[in-house]
């Protein structure tokens, strides 16, 4: 008999084909997705699930699904998942690490810039029908090269900005809990900072931290009154991470000079304050959204259910401990 699966949601078709003649699917060939109890329902007789951010696997989830070996998120990020319940019952948790990483780096300079240089509101002026001539100060934005990058959390996608930002002769400032080797902080030209220097002293900030508990609120109200009256935040990471109302006021206040934001705190709802301003982009998280790198993503989630359904290691475990390790 083979063993059953359920994909909670629409994936690219090449993930379907890789699965198919390994697994019983139950695919859910839309973008709704299930509701808690119907996803309890859905997983009681699977033996692995792919699910996507915007599904909750939470403890109850867990519980209920019995017979379940396998959690694989299309995603990097995995704070939709409750990762130590998952252990617990010796389920495996994987995400799709890597291949979004160029792909993420890419949006967050893209709103970068688009922020810095006013992109997105003087095409709103243009295609409102108000522009009548070329004017000395017209949209008038902030520089990006030459200009200070700060980098709150050094992975991989904090990395590949930096590496954008040599590009654009750009000085750089990271924080993170851990210190890079000293040989990556010289290949990118990285000066190791504490958070408060960072914000003093950034005319970018990126953040490319993980949502866990810690990094809750991670930019608040304090943080945000650090930063330069000229400064830009970007967030691709998750919107939790910063407090958004807060935000929202700084950015009114002209406290600080804009924001690129790609994540929000309680998707797809943006909070009013945001919508209302000019000084702000805002994209519905499309940090990883190419074609190559989303179909990769459903690949990569596809490989990992079949290496645990055949009984072998997958490529990309959150908790390796549960496969021994
Ligand atoms: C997207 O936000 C991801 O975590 O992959």
């Amino acid at each position: 008999m083979k063993p059953k699966l359920l994909v909670t949601r629409h994936i690219y078709p090449e993930a379907i084909d890789l699965l198919s003649g390994h697994a019983e699917i139950e695919y859910h060939d839309d973008s709704a997705g299930l509701s808690a109890q119907a996803l309890r329902g859905a997983l009681t007789d699977k033996q692995a699930v792919i699910c996507q951010l915007t599904d909750t696997i939470d403890a109850a989830v867990i519980d209920a699904a019995i017979n379940l070996k396998v959690i694989a998120n299309v995603a990097v990020g995995f704070d939709n998942i409750d990762v130590p319940a998952a252990s617990g019952k010796g389920i495996v948790v994987t995400n799709t690490p890597g291949v979004l990483t160029d792909t993420t780096a890419d949006c967050a300079f893209a709103l970068l810039m688009a922020a810095a240089r006013r992109v997105t509101e003087a095409e709103r002026f243009l295609r409102e029908g108000h522009w009548h001539q070329w004017e000395i100060d017209l949209l008038v934005g902030r520089d990006v090269h030459h200009q200070t990058l700060g980098i709150l959390g050094m992975g991989r996608i904090g990395r590949a900005v930096a590496r954008r930002a040599g590009g654009f002769g750009m000085q750089i400032l990271y924080h993170d809990a851990l210190r890079v080797p000293a040989d990556t902080e010289s290949e990118l030209g990285l000066r190791f900072v504490d958070k408060e220097t960072l914000l003093r002293e950034a005319d970018f900030v990126s953040v490319h931290v993980p949502l866990n508990e810690a990094t809750r609120h991670y930019l608040g109200a304090p943080e945000l009154a650090l930063m330069k009256p000229g400064a830009i935040l970007v967030n691709t990471s998750r919107g939790p991470v910063v407090d958004e109302k807060a935000l929202a006021v700084a950015l009114a206040e002209k406290r600080i000079a804009g924001a690129g934001l790609d994540v929000f705190e309680h998707e797809p709802e943006v909070e009013p304050g945001l919508l209302a301003l000019d000084n702000v982009v805002i994209v519905p998280h499309i940090g990883s959204a190419s074609i190559k790198t989303r179909t990769r993503m459903c690949t990569m989630a596809a490989e990992n259910v079949l290496a645990v359904l055949s009984g072998s290691r997958p490529p990309n475990p959150v908790n390796p401990e549960v496969l021994g390790d």
